[in-house]
C-alpha cells in the first residue's frame, strides 16, 4: 500500500515548509516537492498544515479508581483520539499494594490486547516498592520495553509511596536506564485538609479545590526534584499545575538539574471558577485540582522557556452517574476529566491561533517531546524518512463547536461544552493507514500496537 499526500504545509518542531509525502506500508519513504511516483491513494492537502501524530503520554483507560473504572475503555478511548488527532497514547498500569508489578501489567493486558485503534504503551505505577518489586524493574525496561516507572506522593493507603521508596526505587531506575515520573502534591497535607473540611460539613466540590492549596503541589515537586537530583535519576513531574511548583522546577536548574515537566491542557485554559457551579463542578475535579489565572500564564511563559516540556491530557473520565457518587461529599467524586479528544484542537486554538506559541512549539510539545522524553524517537514524534507515518492532516482556519453530542469518548458531558475552536483535524494517518477521515474513523479495534520502547536519559 503507497500514498501521496500531495502539498501539504509540514510542520515540525524546527520546519515550515510545503512538501509532497510518500509512505509505503507503514513508514515515510520520501519528502518532496512536486513528488511523480504513482500511488495507490492520492490525499491533497493544498492549503492545510501536516503534522506528525499526536502523541498523549498521560492517559487513564478502563483503570479501576475510587471505587469504579474510568469510562472509556482502550477501544472507545484510542478511537476518540485518533479523532483528535492522537495517534498513540500512554496509559497508566496501577501495581496493587501487595501483588507484583508483573501481575498488574497482565491484569491491564487482559483489558486492553486487541482492543486498541491507536498506537499505545504503558507507565507502571510502582505503589509498594520493596525486595522483590525491586528485581522486576530491569525486566520491565530491558524485556518489556516499559521505561519510565509512575509514583504517587499523595492517594495515601491506594497508590502513595514514602520518601524511603522512592529514593529506592529511583536508585533501582537509573541503574538501568528508565525514568521516574510523579505526581508530586503533598498526600499528608491534603488529607489533613478533607479531613478538615468534610468535619465542618464543607461538602461541596468547590472543598476538593480548597483541599488542595498550591503549596501542596509546590512542596512534593520541589521534594522530588531533591531526590532525583541526590540520586541521579532522570525525574519528569506530572500534570503541573502552578506557578509554585513551576518555580521549584526553575531552582532545581541553578544547581544544573533537569527536571522534565509535563502540563495538561485543562491547566492552561481553564480555572478554579468552575468549582463554584455548585455540584455541576463535579465535572472538573481532578488531583491537582484547576487553578488561578496566574497559574495559567506561568504554564504558557514556562512551555516558552523550554521548562514545561509536554502537554498531555490526563485523560480521566467518568459518566455523570459515577461523578454522583460524590453528591453528599466531594472525597468520593472520581478525580478526572475527559479531554483526549480535545488535546491537539485546544492547543491549537487557544494556544497557536491566539498567539500564545508558535505553531513548531504546538509540535514540540505535543507530538516531539513525548517522543523524545519517552524512548519513542524518531519513529514517533516526527515527520522524516524512515519515520512512522503517523500524520494529521490539519486546516487551520475551519472554526467548529465541542459538545457532548459530537465527541467520541465514552461520556455523557463535555468539560468544555460550547466552545469554539478555529482548526480542525481532516485526516488522520496510523502507520500509513487512514484512521479518520472527515469525521469518520475508518480503522477497528486490534489495529492499535503496543510499542516496545527504549532506555532514556531524561535529557532530550
Ligand atoms: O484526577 C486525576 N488526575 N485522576 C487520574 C489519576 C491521577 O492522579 O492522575
Ligand atoms: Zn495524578
Ligand atoms: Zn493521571
Amino acid at each position: 500500500m503507497t500514498t501521496l499526500i500531495r502539498n501539504g504545509r509540514i510542520i515540525t518542531a524546527s520546519e515550515d515548509y510545503i512538501a509532497d509525502i510518500f509512505i509505503e506500508d507503514e513508514k515515510i519513504k520520501t519528502i518532496g516537492s512536486d513528488l511523480t511516483i504513482k500511488a495507490d491513494l492520492i490525499l491533497d492537502a493544498t492549503g492545510k498544515m501536516v503534522f506528525p501524530g499526536g502523541i498523549d503520554p498521560h492517559v487513564h483507560l478502563d483503570m479501576p479508581f475510587m471505587g469504579t473504572y474510568s469510562s472509556d475503555n482502550y477501544e472507545t478511548g484510542t478511537r476518540a483520539a485518533l479523532f483528535g488527532g492522537t495517534t498513540m497514547v500512554i496509559d497508566f498500569i496501577l501495581q496493587k499494594q501487595g501483588n507484583s508489578l508483573q501481575s498488574a501489567l497482565d491484569e491491564w493486558r487482559s483489558r486492553s490486547d486487541n482492543n486498541c485503534l491507536g498506537d499505545y504503551s504503558f507507565h507502571i505505577a510502582v505503589t509498594d516498592f520493596n525486595p522483590s518489586t525491586k528485581k522486576e524493574i530491569k525486566k520491565f525496561i530491558e524485556e518489556e520495553g516499559i521505561t519510565s516507572f509512575k509514583t504517587f506522593m499523595a492517594y495515601k493507603g491506594a497508590l502513595m509511596i514514602d520518601d524511603r521508596q522512592m529514593i529506592g526505587l529511583m536508585e533501582e531506575v537509573k541503574q538501568h536506564g528508565g525514568m521516574v515520573t510523579v505526581h508530586a502534591t503533598n498526600g499528608d497535607m491534603i488529607d489533613y485538609l478533607v479531613e478538615k473540611h468534610r468535619t465542618a460539613g464543607k461538602l461541596s466540590p468547590l472543598y476538593h479545590y480548597l483541599s488542595q492549596p498550591e503549596v501542596t503541589e509546590a512542596e512534593a515537586s520541589e521534594r522530588f526534584a531533591d531526590l532525583a537530583s541526590y540520586t541521579g535519576c532522570p525525574g519528569y513531574i506530572v500534570h503541573l499545575t502552578c506557578e509554585g511548583a513551576l518555580n521549584a522546577v526553575r531552582n532545581a536548574t541553578k544547581r544544573n538539574q533537569h527536571i522534565l515537566v509535563e502540563t495538561c491542557i485543562q491547566y492552561l485554559v481553564l480555572d478554579a471558577s468552575l468549582y463554584e457551579k455548585d455540584f455541576d463542578g463535579a465535572k472538573w475535579v481532578m488531583s491537582p485540582p484547576l487553578r488561578q489565572k496566574k497559574d495559567q500564564e506561568t504554564l504558557w511563559a514556562g512551555i516558552n522557556q523550554g521548562i514545561v516540556k509536554v502537554v498531555a491530557t490526563d485523560h480521566c473520565p467518568f459518566k455523570w452517574e459515577q461523578k454522583k457518587m460524590g453528591e453528599k461529599d466531594f472525597s468520593k467524586i472520581p478525580n478526572g476529566h475527559p479531554a483526549i479528544e480535545h488535546r491537539m484542537e485546544l492547543l491549537f486554538s487557544e494556544g497557536v491561533q491566539k498567539g500564545k506559541i508558535s505553531i513548531n512549539k504546538f509540535v514540540e510539545v505535543s507530538c516531539t517531546n513525548p517522543a523524545k522524553i519517552f524512548g519513542m524517537f524518531p519513529r514517533k514524534g516526527t515527520i522524516g524518512i524512515g519515520s512512522d507515518a503517523d500524520l494529521v492532516i490539519f486546516d487551520p482556519e475551519e472554526e467548529h463547536i465541542i459538545s457532548a453530542a459530537s465527541h467520541h469518548m465514552n461520556v455523557d458531558y463535555s468539560a468544555y461544552e460550547g466552545w469554539k475552536l478555529k482548526g480542525k483535524i481532516k485526516t488522520v494517518l496510523l502507520r500509513g493507514t487512514v484512521a479518520i477521515d472527515n469525521n469518520n474513523c475508518k480503522l477497528e479495534k486490534g489495529y492499535g500496537q503496543f510499542i516496545k520502547r527504549e532506555k532514556v536519559s531524561g535529557n532530550i
